[in-house]
């Protein structure tokens, strides 16, 4: 949903053989040096789409702040860059907690979500003394209330309202519908908001609504604003409770074709304009006047919208095979990097590192894993690709490293920042030997082969 930008981070060179660049730097210099698959974020990228949230809010006039979804992404050095450039935090897990105040969050400005909290990561946050905790039932409400009370300390809370609002995104990634675990139902919010207020460990400061990923229309998000808007004023006048913030989560839709244009890459099915992907201004002109209604401080917590498309996954093509049905383009990539096609049939563009001139094929684009759900892209249309050449998935910076696996044994890629003309190593390619749990010992007799 992040405005275009003038010059995308990642594009073709204007060469006679086009490559393809992240930033400066040609992608098939980074897939040489250290190898396939390999996650390739530009830090610029990073930075203008947390500044687009920032500057479209700000110019609005209105208080509020940018809380970072980690899970979409939670490299430390990518929180590293996130947390100097003023963002919040939006956690989900101990790991999460940990690594965002490793990497320099501001502990005022890091949310707790999730429905399954445990006890030691309540306590853990309550001693990090974290800006609030979304709380998404009554009893979780009631297990944060007595370890706050054992620990001397006072919980901010904000409870997540289920406003049963269709995201119209993938079932998987929908959340703000009844039948969905997430959050408290309408009906039954006002009781949990009425214990909270009236158990001094606890301090209601907000409430907090997310109904969903990757939603593409404003309607979804107009009608879970009206709906916590109406919810609020009702919760101040009928209850006399008062609140400092509203979260209204993520989810904010980005564009996954077209990204990377050229003439030599065949049109994408459904054409320029076939996807509608409100930009941040239509998003925040559609509901930030509904929200302002409340008169409260409003937080946001996008996840994809901030990292996605600053990474493209480089892989290599191992073999291509053909039968009378169907052309296949395997590669030494696939769900155990990004699981998005295979879980949710998203659609990821793909495009070569190097664009040479011949006639398209329809192709699947496969990876070497032992399931049938192991692909990149199915029937997709693409310049002719051969054994050894490399291509680029694109937007696979949200819910890719974090989503990988060790699946058939493989370890997790290696992931690089590019700034500009330079590029470094920012997590290193995880080594067989370890993956496969083998002891020292076995590793020492192993050493000749794996290294
Ligand atoms: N806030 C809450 C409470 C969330 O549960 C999420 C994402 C976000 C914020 C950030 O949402 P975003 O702005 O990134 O849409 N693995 C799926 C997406 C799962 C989203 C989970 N919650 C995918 O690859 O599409």
């Amino acid at each position: 949903m992040t405005d275009v930008l003038d010059q995308q981070a990642f594009r073709y060179s204007n060469d006679a053989e086009p490559q393809l660049l992240c930033e400066d730097v040609p992608l098939s210099e980074l897939a040489r040096e250290f190898s396939t698959p390999l996650y390739v974020y530009s830090k610029r990228q990073i930075i203008e789409n947390l500044h687009a949230f920032d500057a479209t809010l700000k110019a609005s006039g209105k208080e509020h702040y940018v809380s970072y979804a980690v899970k979409a992404n939670s490299n430390i050095e990518i929180l590293r860059i996130l947390a100097e450039e003023g963002s919040g935090a939006d956690v989900v897990s101990a790991g999460e907690l940990l690594a965002a105040l490793a990497a320099g969050f501001s502990p005022d400005k890091i949310t707790f979500d999730g429905t399954g909290k445990t006890d030691r990561e309540i306590e853990l946050a309550l001693k990090a003394n974290i800006h609030a905790f979304n709380v998404e039932s009554l009893e979780e409400l009631t297990v944060i209330n007595n370890i706050a009370e054992r620990l001397g300390v006072r919980a901010k809370v904000s409870i997540r309202v289920n406003p049963d609002v269709d995201a119209k995104s993938h079932p998987y990634i929908s959340t703000g519908m009844k039948e969905n675990k997430f959050g408290i139902d309408m009906e039954n919010a006002r009781e949990a908001f009425i214990y909270a207020s009236k158990h001094p460990a606890l301090e209601v400061v907000g409430i907090h609504v997310h109904i969903g990923s990757q939603i593409t229309s404003l309607d979804p998000f107009i009608k879970a604003a009206r709906s916590t808007v109406k919810f609020v004023n009702s919760l101040r006048v009928k209850s006399g409770i008062v609140l400092e913030h509203l979260n209204f989560g993520g989810g904010q839709g980005i564009h996954y074709r077209n990204v990377v244009k050229h003439p030599l890459l065949p049109k994408d099915e459904l054409g320029e304009e076939g996807e509608y992907v409100p930009s941040l201004s239509e998003f925040v002109g559609a509901v930030l006047p509904i929200l302002d209604q409340t008169g409260l401080k409003i937080i946001f917590e996008p996840g994809r919208a901030i990292i996605a498309n600053a990474c493209a996954l480089l892989a290599s093509v191992l073999y291509t095979k053909s039968n009378s049905l169907k052309k296949f383009v395997i590669t030494d990539t696939g769900m155990t990097e990004l699981i998005r096609p295979c879980l949710y049939e998203a659609y990821h563009q793909v495009a070569p590192l190097e664009l040479h001139q011949g006639s398209t094929q329809r192709v699947d684009i496969v990876g070497p894993i032992c399931e049938t759900s192991d692909f990149l892209a199915q029937s997709r249309e693409m310049p002719p690709l051969k054994r050894g050449d490399a291509i680029a998935v694109l937007c696979a910076g949200a819910y890719g490293y974090t989503l990988a696996s060790n699946y058939n044994l493989r370890p997790r890629a290696a992931e690089v920042l590019v700034d500009g003309t330079e590029y470094r190593l920012i997590r290193e390619r995880e080594k067989v030997e370890d993956v496969a749990g083998l002891s020292e010992k076995e590793k020492a007799l192993m050493a000749s082969l794996v290294s």
